[in-house]
């Protein structure tokens, strides 16, 4: 199978970026990472594929005096890089309909919580202050809304009684690394149908069926 061209967007530490390109490496994955972007020229995620041999862009969106404008610009790099999957993996900004029209059902994100609960910032803060007993991570394609777009995959983690925002968001984030890759992968493949709200998996392979409850029954 011919790999599909990735471009992952990151505007901090790139761990996500780690994690896809190390099972790029390791042949996991029919995707080639053909580009790593940012609005912050420091980004950790820069540095992170430049140690892998990936070819990098940064494009300060401060330097433009609109989002339209910004996305413009951004769009032609990926253009110019002829991606088929936009990632958007840690890409602290909205996306105008200029960049979500440039790449229709074909840009992904990823985000801590179980969409569609806590969207947003801070969400894992958030879900510990709500009292939630789960939380996760969640990929979805993105439309035009904060974090609404039709859900791909989800992982599901339990909330411990002494958790704070760092050791949930490290639980979370253990997850992200394994649920972001096979979202591409299912991409890859040519497994993934959107229809309407609703992504459908052709093949799926069967699924747990077993309820997580926590605290546990016994
Ligand atoms: C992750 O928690 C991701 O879910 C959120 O931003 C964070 C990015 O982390 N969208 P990293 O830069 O991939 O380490």
């Amino acid at each position: 199978m011919p790999k599909i061209r990735i471009a992952v967007l990151a505007s901090g530490r790139g761990s996500n970026l780690q994690s896809i390109i190390e099972e790029s490496q390791a042949g996991r994955l029919d995707a080639e990472i053909v580009l790593v972007a940012s609005n912050k020229a420091d980004a950790g995620a820069l540095e992170r594929a430049g140690e892998a041999g990936i070819a990098t862009c940064a494009i300060d969106h401060r330097q433009f005096k609109n989002r339209e404008d910004f996305d413009r610009e951004m769009v032609a790099a990926l253009r110019e890089a002829r991606v088929d999957l936009v990632i958007l993996a840690g890409f602290m900004r909205l996306l105008s309909n200029v960049f979500i029209e440039a790449f229709p059902h074909r840009i992904m994100n990823i985000h801590p919580s179980l969409l569609p609960a806590f969207p947003g910032l801070d969400v894992q803060r958030k879900a510990l202050e709500y009292g939630a007993r789960f939380s996760g991570c969640t990929v979805h394609f993105v439309d035009g809304g904060l974090d609404t777009g039709p859900i791909i995959i989800q992982a599901v983690v339990p909330i411990h009684e002494d958790d704070n925002e760092e050791s949930l968001s490290a639980r979370i984030l253990e997850q992200e690394h394994r649920i972001y890759p096979r979202a591409i992968q299912l991409f890859a493949e040519d497994r993934l149908r959107i229809e309407g709200r609703r992504v459908r998996i052709l093949n799926p392979d069967r699924p747990e069926d077993r309820a997580l409850i926590n605290p546990p029954l016994s």
